[in-house]
């Protein structure tokens, strides 16, 4: 079988353990996918830089030339500049596109979707939340028959961090962050993740996906937790709860509320329980009842481990002639404004 050309655009943490795991895994994924996946280049800025485990030979600078040559196109730079331009390349000339990139997707998700659509080919984002804990699959495919009702998610590792360190250990919201810092949990910019808008991003493709609704980053009401004092954290406790900043998803009777705050959780709900830098979302619908997924948020290898997940499923579509999962974005239930929350 004629092998699949993937393109790598970014080779930071994450594209690291792509590479790594596309080549480590070559042969196991050749015989899941039914045809190899083949590596044909990595776009990164600076093509002179030392990159232990990478081939040199497969570094450029030409993103826009790179992606002109692949049938799957994994974005894992960040950013929404250039990563727009090149993904809506990419499925301009019929390639199928793997992204992490949660900003992208809550500012401009619907407009590469109808995109990929109109073209005929995927747009997959597994690792753009919660890293490798999978919640886009189960939203899009394995929920499709039934009704979600609302979504409570823990999908930013760095504040969980904070907030638990303040509640288990009483340290105060500067010192959680300072330590979470020097872990290397927190963005470059911590702001992103105390302030709630990382966590925001997140909300909105939740909500897009649990209510087949558009919902973007403005229409998600957003509060982090640098309001949070080790007070706050002791008051909680004495009265059997925990505090953690949410991402909420749901219907309500104004229509879909998408918001993230720091929320009371009863500490017998399982997700009073998710410690440390770990994500969590739990799922209540009508039919299959709660359900909830766990596990690492972020970092190199079980983010890659999503998005290898989605190379498998672009890869397999491709061999099978077929398409994956479509948006239907039938909007049965009208967005409440964000400030209603
Ligand atoms: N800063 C994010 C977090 C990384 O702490 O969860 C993953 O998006």
């Amino acid at each position: 079988p004629v092998a699949l050309r993937v393109a790598l655009l970014g080779c930071g943490v994450v594209g690291t353990q792509v590479v790594r795991l596309l080549t480590d895994q070559a042969d196991d994924l050749a015989a899941r996918v039914g045809a190899p996946l083949e590596l044909v280049g990595i776009a990164v800025r600076d093509t002179a830089r030392e990159r232990p485990g990478i081939d040199p030979a497969l570094l450029t600078d030409d993103a826009a030339g790179l992606v002109a040559r692949a049938d799957i196109v994994v974005e894992v730079m960040g950013g929404l500049e250039p990563a727009r331009e090149l993904i809506l390349a990419a499925i301009e000339a019929g390639a199928s596109v793997v992204t992490a990139n949660k900003a992208l997707l809550a500012q401009h998700g619907p407009t590469l979707y109808e995109a990929a659509d109109r073209a005929g080919v995927d747009v997959y984002f597994e690792a753009a939340v919660a890293g490798a804990v999978p919640i886009i699959r189960p939203l899009r495919e394995s929920l499709a028959g039934d009704k979600v009702r609302r979504v409570l998610g823990i999908v930013n590792g760095t504040t969980n961090y904070i907030l638990d360190e303040m509640a288990s250990r009483g340290l105060s919201f500067d010192a959680a962050l300072a330590q979470a810092q020097e872990l290397g949990y927190a963005e470059a910019d911590p702001t992103a993740d105390v302030e709630g808008h990382d966590a925001a991003a997140k909300a909105a493709i939740l909500a897009s996906l649990a209510f087949h609704t558009r919902v973007g980053l403005d229409d998600v009401a957003c509060e982090g937790i640098t309001g949070v004092s080790a007070d706050d954290m002791r008051w909680a406790a004495e009265t059997g709860h925990v505090i953690k900043l949410l991402a909420i998803a749901e219907a309500s009777a104004d229509g879909v509320l998408a918001r993230v705050h720091p929320a009371l959780v009863p500490l017998d709900h399982p997700l009073a329980g998710v410690r440390g830098a770990f994500n969590a979302v739990f799922v209540e619908s009508e039919a299959a009842g709660a359900l909830m997924f766990y596990g690492q948020g972020a970092g190199g290898a079980p983010t890659a481990s999503a998005v290898l997940g989605d190379v498998v499923s672009a890869a397999r579509h491709r061999v099978l002639g077929g398409k994956g999962p479509v948006e239907s974005w039938y909007a049965d239930l009208p967005l409440a404004p964000a400030d209603s929350a």
